[in-house]
């Protein structure tokens, strides 16, 4: 397995589980599966609804001497309705209690979005709340004194653009250590991975694979199918590999962290597996080609006429 490496010195595997869409029920047995057979990092958020079965798989894994706590790199998130600075502690002790633990290695804030306290999604423009009512420097303010208090050892943000990074770093004087960002073989983000480079923030690919177990609602008519394109299926039989491990291979050769989610005990040996694939020069820059800047998480479920956001609000 490669790391990644924070300023204190400290280690985020680069390949972990990701555990969106991972039903209750399921989830269970994946990350009991994944421990068990060498996974260390896992992703999870509030908002996937299955904190509480991850937990236990967690709690049982230690009680089993599978692994222990200073083992395993776990990230979580803040969902987007407490944002206010004195509701993200409450937040993350929500999340500590479901996940079964007394501190996260990393915590991010999940969205550039607020919602009202009482909404998960926004139904209408009622339920999202304005960036100048609730600005991103005070959700910042809320996660720099949860590190302080040592419940979270790293702090970070998911979706986040350069202005907005600059703008929660220029009013606290602290910058974010991590952005977690939808990166893949179709949208690489080679500028905002630059940006990160440059400014000592490390950088994780969500949706490596193009998550096509999302909600029916949120894929795209004729959207590009990445286990249909041609390079990377001549690549992974070069290397002898399947598809996604090119996929996972090529997020890690770069030097960015990366959470595919399975549920599925033969895809999850094979993606743990493709961290250790090294890919060629040529190789890499054949992938590099493939580049579409195609986002299939489009976040225009935020846009919704009436409220402050747009796309261009959103990622710009
Ligand atoms: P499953 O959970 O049944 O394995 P992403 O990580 O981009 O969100 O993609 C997750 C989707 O990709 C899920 O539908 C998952 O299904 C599937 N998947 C995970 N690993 C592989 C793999 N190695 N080959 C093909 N599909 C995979």
């Amino acid at each position: 397995m490669k790391y990644l490496q924070f300023n204190n010195g400290d280690k985020i595997p680069s390949l972990g589980l990701g555990t969106w869409k991972s039903k209750p029920g399921e989830v269970y047995e994946a990350v009991r599966e994944a421990i068990r057979i060498g996974y260390t990092h896992f992703d999870c958020a509030h908002v996937y609804g299955n904190e509480e079965e991850i937990g236990q798989a967690f709690t049982d894994a230690f009680a089993a001497g599978e692994t222990s706590r200073d083992k395993i790199f776990v990230t979580s998130k803040l969902w987007n309705n407490r944002h206010r600075t004195e509701q993200v502690k409450p937040a993350l002790e929500l999340t500590l209690k479901n996940l079964q633990l007394d501190y996260l290695d990393l915590y991010l804030i999940h969205w550039p979005v607020v919602l009202k306290d009482d909404s998960m999604y926004p139904q209408t423009a009622e339920d999202l709340v304005s960036l100048q009512t609730t600005p991103l420097e005070d959700t910042w303010k809320g996660m720099i004194a949860v590190k302080e208090t040592g419940l979270t050892k790293h702090i970070g943000v998911s979706n986040f653009s350069p202005a907005k990074i600059k703008k929660v770093e220029g009013a606290t004087g602290v910058r974010p250590e991590m952005n977690q960002v939808e990166s893949h073989l179709f949208h690489q983000q080679n500028e905002l991975k630059t940006f990160c480079d440059q400014s000592g923030i490390l950088f994780t690919a969500y949706s490596p694979l193009g998550s096509a177990d999302r909600p029916a609602n949120r894929i795209a008519d004729n959207e590009p199918r990445l286990f249909d394109n041609e390079t990377i299926k001549k690549i992974a039989e070069e290397v002898d590999a399947s598809p996604a491990q090119v996929m996972l291979a090529w997020a890690v050769n770069r030097g960015t962290s990366v959470i595919p989610k399975s549920v599925n005990p033969e895809r999850l040996k094979q993606n743990l597996a493709a961290a250790d694939i090294d890919l060629s020069e040529d190789q890499m820059n054949e992938l590099a080609k493939v580049n579409k800047d195609y986002r299939y998480i489009k976040g225009d479920f935020w846009c919704i006429e009436g409220s402050d956001y747009s796309l261009e609000s959103l990622w710009g």
